[in-house]
């Protein structure tokens, strides 16, 4: 089973950006602890992060063309105002989780919409990097 974990803009700055809202942990220390998960599940992960939105859609077309079972996706910024990436989503129509680190219903009204919620069959907020991690489990158990 092939999971392709997407990340947007400043994801990479973790660790360094807003510590008391997204946590010490830096980008690639979680992609280590979901690396590490994944293999203990059983799961074939792969990573992509990017700051701009084309490339974020080239990586969910790029999923179909790898025969890629599920995504999950923390689309950051694009979360709010990305139709782009909703349309890639449904595109491709691989099971798809959102993932937030913070819990973004309790945040500014700006961040109440999310595009790629229209398309993902769960969303799972505010539970950090462990919020990655109920994703891999959730593909797993729904992809079988
Ligand atoms: C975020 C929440 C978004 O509103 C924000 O723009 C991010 C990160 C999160 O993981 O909590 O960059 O997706």
């Amino acid at each position: 089973m092939k999971v392709l974990v997407i990340n947007g803009p400043n994801i990479n700055f973790l660790g360094i950006r807003e510590p008391e809202i997204y946590g010490k942990t830096t980008y690639n220390d979680m992609l280590k602890i979901i690396g590490e998960y994944a293999e203990k599940i059983d799961v074939c992960v792969s990573f992509f992060q990017s700051n701009h939105e084309g490339a974020l859609v080239d990586a969910i077309q790029n999923a179909y063309y790898d025969k890629i079972d599920g995504i999950i996706i923390n689309p950051a910024a694009y979360t709010h105002t990305s139709v782009a990436i909703l349309d890639a989503l449904k595109a491709v129509g691989i099971k798809t989780v959102e993932v937030h680190l913070s819990a973004v219903e309790k945040r500014e009204d700006f961040r109440q919409i999310s595009y790629v919620g229209k398309y993902a069959e769960k969303t799972i907020t505010g539970q950090g990097v462990n919020g990655y991690l109920q994703a891999l489990d959730y593909l797993k158990e729904q992809i079988k």
